[in-house]
């Protein structure tokens, strides 16, 4: 074969060989095999031994032209799959630090909580204080020293869990007047929530805890009219501006008069519907004017000092405000119930 027919064997073989190369090991056996010191060209170099002297520098320029030409050739192509490579390996790399993370799964207030704080803001920002007692109350707290005679219906063992001759579960907020006015003088503007215990059986309405929010306010010359205003903002602020209120003549010991108050039912607006039974209302609270003998019991003189109490039932609030029809909802601790109300 002659020089020229070996050198474009060389070529073709080494084009066909770098079309094929597709890893940094092709790449180094092709170079080894026709660049290195035992490779392809330089056995071909070494048959010039076997030329006229007078041709060699003929020759050698031919062999060096294609060396170069491969050499070129294999650079580039070794440089653009270098190249893709880095880019592959950046891409593979690449953080998109604008997509949003992952969000761990969180819980939610309990609705009983949601509506205690959403009530307790209202008074707040009517310059009232949070007050607190204990849920196992003395039994003189929870009823004597509130007007409530011994024979008083509620007292008796099927409404009231006694723990002994002196304590009781406070069956209402209502003690924690007596607490407040024991230990702040005039003016006393505070709310107090908390569970309260009563041994009913479990039923749509009825659970043997629940939860009262109690405000008691005791200045100079506190009215009715005063008791009214403020829950007329009370009820506006829970279930809409155009929330009206309506009070019922009622009797609790411990105040004098007495009323029992509804709000317009959210649903219909007071013409009437299932949600209230056809009444166009919901009984929320029970309110009135301080019982002159409450503040006696504590040494506050009714003659200078008047005031107004009121007792929230929260679950009545939270059932009314969201729409629920069963108060077991609240303790059932059913996921797909509470994360309703995220
Ligand atoms: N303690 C009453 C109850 O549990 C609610 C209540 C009524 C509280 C009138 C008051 C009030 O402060 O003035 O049914």
């Amino acid at each position: 074969m002659s020089l020229q027919d070996q050198l474009v064997a060389l070529s073709d073989a080494f084009y066909q060989r770098l079309s094929e190369a597709q890893n940094a090991e092709t790449f180094e056996s092709l170079r080894i095999d026709f660049f290195g010191k035992k490779g392809r060209l330089k056995t071909i170099m070494k048959t010039l031994g076997d030329i006229p002297k007078s041709e060699m520098p003929k020759i050698g320029q031919q062999i060096n032209v294609v060396r170069d030409e491969l050499t070129k050739a294999f650079d580039q192509a070794f440089g653009s799959f270098k190249e893709n490579l880095e880019k592959a390996r950046l891409k593979a790399e690449k953080i998109d630090v604008t997509i949003p993370g992952k969000i761990p799964a969180t819980g939610v207030y309990h609705p009983i909580t949601q509506t205690i704080r959403l009530i307790s803001d209202v008074f707040i920002g009517m310059g009232y204080q949070i007050a607190e007692g204990p849920e196992i109350e003395a039994i003189s707290y929870n009823f004597d020293r509130l007007n409530i005679p011994s024979g008083h219906p509620s007292r008796d063992e099927r409404d009231t869990y006694y723990l002994n001759d002196v304590h009781c579960l406070r069956t209402q907020t209502s003690p924690v007047q007596i607490r407040v006015l024991e230990e702040q003088a005039p003016p006393i503007r505070i709310i107090c929530p908390g569970k309260v215990y009563r041994p009913d059986t479990p039923d749509a309405t009825h659970s043997p805890v629940f939860h009262q929010i109690e405000g008691l306010v005791v200045d100079r010359g506190v009215a009715m009219s005063d008791l009214v205003g403020t829950l007329n903002v009370f009820a506006k602020a829970l279930f809409g501006p155009q929330t009206h209120i309506r009070l019922r003549p009622h009797h609790f010991p411990f105040t004098e008069p007495s009323c029992e108050v509804d709000v317009t039912c959210w649903k219909c607006g007071g013409k009437g519907c299932p949600t209230c039974k056809h009444e166009g209302y919901v009984e929320v609270l029970g309110a009135g004017m301080v019982h002159p003998n409450v503040l006696k019991n504590s040494g506050v003189d009714p003659e200078i000092y008047s005031g107004f109490a009121f007792g929230i039932g929260v679950e009545r609030t939270a059932m009314a405000r969201f729409n629920i029809d069963d108060i077991r909802h609240f303790y059932d601790n059913d996921l797909r119930f509470l994360m309703q109300f995220k």
